[in-house]
Parts: structure tokens; sequence; C-alpha cells
């Protein structure tokens, strides 16, 4: 969800400002989802990274953040959305850590889309405290180094119940992955507009999925074999 600053700079004013009219496109999207039978979205909320900006921006994106969960609940379970994060979550505040703990539990039976909110995340975190956790698992003698493949890894991720994204979006035009879903998005279609996330709707989400059902997924494979 990117170029909220700019989006701001735009109209001449400060940077939260584009933050705070994020919050929209992230309803807009949930529902878009949720309408299509989206079963997996996940919106690149805060990385580790993040944690560099001015700390005034910081502390207003955490503020942020913990008004817009405990409001948006109500939504998410009309919409029965379940919400899940992922990300090294002990880091954010307290406040912010227990607004979340509680929508995800007052949204854990709802079956529709699942929405992940990767906060505090970052693609190289979460594959260190993977191995950190596989390594002590061996230590422990409950696993074998031999053992270990990809299935026993990805179950050592914190997003191990997502499965790897089909689709892509980035907004703002960059041309970046920057550190989000780094073992995941192996083979994933990348889709990258010059909208500002503020300005996002349900119709660029549309346009996106268009243009990934027109893709070809090869996995490697040539276009014959997978045409068979
Ligand atoms: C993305 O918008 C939102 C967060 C990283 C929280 P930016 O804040 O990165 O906006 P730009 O890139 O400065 O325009
Ligand atoms: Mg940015």
């Amino acid at each position: 969800m990117d170029g909220n600053g700019r989006w701001a700079k735009s109209k001449g004013a400060a940077r939260i400002f584009g933050h705070k009219n994020a919050i929209s496109a992230v309803r807009d999207v949930t529902e878009g989802c949720a309408e299509l039978g989206v079963q997996y979205l996940t919106l690149y909320a805060f990385s580790t990274e993040n944690w560099s900006r001015p700390q005034t921006e910081v502390k207003g994106l955490m503020q942020l953040l913990v008004h817009t969960i405990k409001n948006e609940i109500k939504t998410l379970q009309k919409n029965n959305v379940k919400l899940n994060a992922i990300g090294e979550l002990s880091t954010l505040p307290n406040n912010c850590q227990n607004e979340l703990q509680e929508a995800m539990d007052q949204t854990k039976a709802n079956t529709g889309l699942t929405l992940t909110l990767a906060l505090s995340y970052s693609g190289r975190w979460e594959i260190v405290d993977a191995v950190k956790r596989i390594a002590a698992a061996a230590v422990k003698n409950e696993i074998k180094p031999e053992e270990i493949d990809s299935d026993i890894f990805r179950s050592f991720l914190m997003s191990k119940d997502i499965p790897d994204p089909e689709l892509l979006i980035r907004t703002s035009g960059e041309m970046r992955v920057s550190n989000f879903l780094m073992w995941q998005l192996a083979y994933t279609e990348i889709y990258i507009t010059p909208k500002l996330w503020p300005d996002f709707r349900k119709v660029d989400l549309h346009q996106a999925i268009e243009s990934y059902q027109n893709r070809e997924r090869r996995f490697g494979r040539i276009s014959e074999q997978v045409n068979s």
C-alpha cells in the first residue's frame, strides 16, 4: 500500500493526512475481495524498515492503526472477514497489540476472507525467525537437518497458514518488492499501478485481477505443457 506520503504532498498536506486517507482504500479493497470470493488478502501496512521513519510519523501510524482496528471490527463481522497478523508483533505498542488481539479473537470464527495485516513485518525477518525455530528444533532432536525441505521450512514461517499469493499489487509505480513476502512471492504474478494507495478502489482491484487472468503461469515449464 504505497504512495500515501506523495498523495498528501500533492495536496499540500502533512504525510499523516495521506495515511488517514488510506483507510477508505483498505475498506473498499477488502470489501471488493470479499465480494469476489477472494480467500486471502494480505496488506503490507508497516515494515520493519518503517520504524526508521521520523518518530512523529511512526507514532501517528500506530495511533491510526489502533483506532482503525477498533472502528472496523463491526464491518469485518458483517463481511464475515477473519483478521490475522504477521510480523514481529511484540514490537508494536501495547495498546496496538491489545486491539489487534481483541479483533482477531472476535473474528476468529468467520469463514470468509482472511485479511492479514503485515505489521512490523519484513520477509527477511520472517525467514530468519523460521531459521531460529528450525535450529532450536534440531538442537532438541525434534527435526533432522537432512529432513528439512521446502514444505518443512514453510511450516516454520509465521505465515504458514496463508497460501503463496497468486497476485501482488503494488501501488504508486514503485518496481520493488521491498522485503514483502520474500519466500512466498517466488512465483507470484506482479501488478504495478501508478495510482497512489489512497486513490486505489475496487475498480482498480478489478483491473489488476483482469490483468492477472490474462497471464500464463508456467512455473518454469513451457507453454505447451501448461496448456495440454
Ligand atoms: C505507504 O505510503 C504507507 C506506509 C508505509 C505506512 P508511504 O508513506 O510510503 O508513501 P510515500 O511512498 O512516501 O508516497
Ligand atoms: Mg513509500
